[in-house]
């Protein structure tokens, strides 16, 4: 990423700060209403995390979890809402520019990709995945709103994790959102019958 669009993030997440109330812990949206979709607690991952509120959210329920984005302003707000909520010694922030890879081995129980789209790194987010593993992925979309640089066109999704089992899908009003589960391994299986 140009250090100029870095910046354009700084600029955002600062801007929002200064807008007054800080960052809340809240579930990714395409898990609202599901949460029961989420597995016991392990490893997550937030990918883009931006200021911290679905990393936060996880580290509540026990997660631990590694936290990416490129802006040090936005982990900085992150790192106090975590703090905040007692929760900061669950978390590991990285910043780290997305574009250069995903880092971190894994593999991680859940898997959270919101508003941050690119789908070259689709197959490094389902790779990460445990077996059983949880993936919660939102991004613009064109579907409702018309053709944009930035949004997906309608399947991309879909396509991209075909391979995990669909739990939920939808594509309306600008956005698309997918649930899906990594396959277990047959001696996962086993272990948990
Ligand atoms: C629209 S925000 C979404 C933040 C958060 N996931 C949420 O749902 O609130 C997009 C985030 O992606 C981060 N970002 C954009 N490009 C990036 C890149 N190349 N590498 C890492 N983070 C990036 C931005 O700093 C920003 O925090």
């Amino acid at each position: 990423m140009a250090v100029a669009d870095r910046e354009r993030w700084d600029a955002r997440h600062a801007a929002a700060g200064a807008a007054g109330a800080g960052p809340s812990p809240a579930p990714p949206d395409a898990l609202r209403g599901r949460e029961a979709l989420l597995p016991a607690p392990g490893r997550a991952l937030d990918v883009a995390c931006g200021r911290g509120t679905v990393a936060v959210w996880l580290a509540a329920r026990g997660f631990a979890v590694d936290a990416v984005d490129v802006s040090p302003v936005a982990l900085d707000a992150a790192r106090a809402l975590a703090d905040r909520e007692g929760v900061g010694e669950r978390v590991r922030w990285w910043a780290h520019d997305l574009d250069a890879g995903l880092p971190g081995a894994g593999p991680y129980d859940v898997v959270v990709c919101q508003r941050f789209r690119d789908p070259a790194r689709y197959p490094d987010l389902a790779a990460r995945l445990a077996p059983g593993g949880l993936l919660v992925v939102t991004v613009l979309s064109q579907v409702g709103e018309g053709p944009g640089q930035f949004r997906a066109p309608a399947g991309e999704l879909r396509a991209a994790f075909g391979d995990l089992e669909l739990l939920h899908h939808v594509e309306r009003d600008g956005e698309a959102s997918l649930v899906a589960r990594a396959p277990l391994t047959s001696a996962t299986r086993s272990s948990r019958r």
